[in-house]
């Protein structure tokens, strides 16, 4: 069966994209297995897919061949197996990548009760073969004393909690675990790479040095890189050879729609911005380069002031200690290394189901407004001599299935189309998104402390 890809015709837009060049591949670093994507990389041309190789999954041919593709799934939660709160679904979009030959040799999570169900689930289905010897356990060490050769995974996908990895602490080193008992295995894992004490980020990175090392291939789940609007803001730029000089990224959550009590809880989950708001950190990095982490300043809106009352949570704020509960508005400016500057605001406003979020990016006569990628991507692009915006559309597209599509075709080494497959979000990036969520938390907490201190100096002035 072939590996290769249609160009989609589901990228819609009011007029066509813009050159009809393919971008030079002289001009970026093109290292497809993740690693090119360092610091050293230009400002805003990391590695970049063309846009009309982001195929759905109903419109692309499995990967071809008869061997067994063994895979083990570290966590049986929303993430690998779905759930009601968005379109996330790992395991559905393997299955389609890898058809017959997906081989799930083990689902690795402590709640053995879930991982049995979500099993007895698939088992039930129509992609049994995937799943009719998954062996359960409790931990990755439980699964190595018992594991056959014939179990050897080929790649190991990492969905459980991110207080449980990016460490180098037994326990929290799911990393440096799969490096040890499973050199050369491939290695996906979901955002963010950690949620620990900030004290724990050079620990992340020293994570990233091993996987570097050991030339691991590695993705991490920054899936709206992969989407097609995402890919197209890249393309104008690169075409263009624009220097991008301010991104605006705004992220208003539905509250309402979060049950999830550790959500709520910054000593559980680090926050909103660590926890949720990373993903438009990291598109703005993807896009405006590398952050001068000494910049960050940041501004919150805390639980106990005026403005911060929520009325439809649907979890009992009393129960977290006050210190640990969450901001209900966070915004963030920084300077990039380019000089660059980006804003970042982050509410949890909105009642309902629905996210409303955007990230615009400004260049030299151009703006690129890219609005609710999550739910129905749309980009608006102003170009030079035209004071209106042209706006595109992207029907059917899967970012989820595109991360996906893309970390397997680069472990199956396909070289026909040496272009075709790019690994877009490294570990080490991945450490570096972290590190500047993890900056406008502690510098949003930083104008708090400060503002007490300055209003509690101002009451003793006046006793
Ligand atoms: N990219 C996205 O849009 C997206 C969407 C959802 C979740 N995620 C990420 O996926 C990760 C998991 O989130 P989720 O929603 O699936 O959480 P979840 O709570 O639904 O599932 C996590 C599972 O991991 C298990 N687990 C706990 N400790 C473990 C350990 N040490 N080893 C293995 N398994 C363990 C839990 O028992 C649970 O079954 C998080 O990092 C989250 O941010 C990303």
């Amino acid at each position: 069966m072939s590996s290769s890809r249609r160009p989609s015709s589901s990228l819609m837009m009011t007029s066509t994209i813009p050159g009809s060049a393919r971008r030079g591949s002289e001009r970026r670093v093109n290292d497809r297995r993740g690693s090119g994507l360092s610091s050293t990389e230009g400002l805003s041309r990391r590695g970049s897919i063309d846009p009309s190789r982001l195929v759905p999954m109903d419109r692309t041919t499995h990967v071809g061949g008869t061997d067994n593709f063994n895979v083990v799934f570290v966590g049986a939660g929303n993430i690998m197996f779905g759930s009601d709160e968005g379109p996330w679904n790992h395991s559905f979009r393997f299955e389609h990548k890898l058809g017959l030959r997906l081989k799930v040799v083990a689902l690795i999570d402590p709640a053995i009760e879930r991982a049995t169900a979500v099993l007895q689930k698939k088992c039930d289905s129509f992609v049994v073969s995937a799943y009719q010897d998954t062996r359960v356990f409790k931990t990755l060490e439980d699964f190595v004393k018992n594991m056959t050769p014939k179990e050897r995974p080929r790649a190991v996908l990492v969905g459980s909690p991110p207080m449980f990895r990016g460490t180098l602490q037994p326990g929290r080193d799911i990393e440096m675990q799969i490096m040890k008992y499973f050199p050369g295995a491939a290695m996906f894992i979901e955002k963010p790479i950690a949620t620990g004490p900030k004290n724990e980020i050079e620990e992340a990175f020293k994570v990233a040095k091993h996987i570097t090392e050991s030339k691991a291939i590695c993705s991490v789940g920054y899936m709206l890189r992969y989407l097609k609007a995402v890919q197209l803001m890249k393309q104008i730029i690169e075409e263009n050879q624009l220097t991008v000089m301010a991104t605006i990224a705004r992220y208003a959550c539905a509250y309402e729609a979060i049950a999830k009590p550790d959500w709520w809880d910054k000593s559980k989950s680090a926050g909103p911005i660590v926890e949720q708001g990373t993903h438009f950190c990291d598109l703005s990095r993807y896009f405006g380069g590398e952050v001068d982490i000494s910049t960050v300043t940041a501004h919150s809106l805390e639980w106990d002031e005026n403005a911060g009352h929520l009325s439809k949570m649907a979890i009992d704020e009393s129960k977290i200690a006050p210190e640990n509960r969450i901001p209900r508005v966070t915004a963030a400016t920084w300077k990039y290394d380019s000089g660059a500057v980006g804003s970042f605001t982050h509410v949890a406003t909105l009642q309902g189901h629905n996210y409303s979020c955007e990230l615009e990016v400004h260049a030299d006569g151009y703006s690129l407004k890219l609005v609710n990628p999550y739910v129905q991507p749309v980009l608006y692009v102003r170009k030079p001599g035209d004071d209106h915006e042209q706006m595109y559309t992207f029907p059917d597209d899967d970012p989820f299935f595109s991360e996906v599509s893309n970390w397997i075709d680069i472990i199956e080494d396909i070289e026909e189309e040496p272009e075709a497959a790019q690994i877009l979000s490294s570990y080490e990036d991945a450490c570096k998104t972290y590190e500047l969520t993890w900056a406008i938390r502690e510098a949003s907490e930083r104008s708090r402390a400060n503002k007490l201190a300055a209003s509690k100096a101002a009451a003793e002035t006046r006793v």
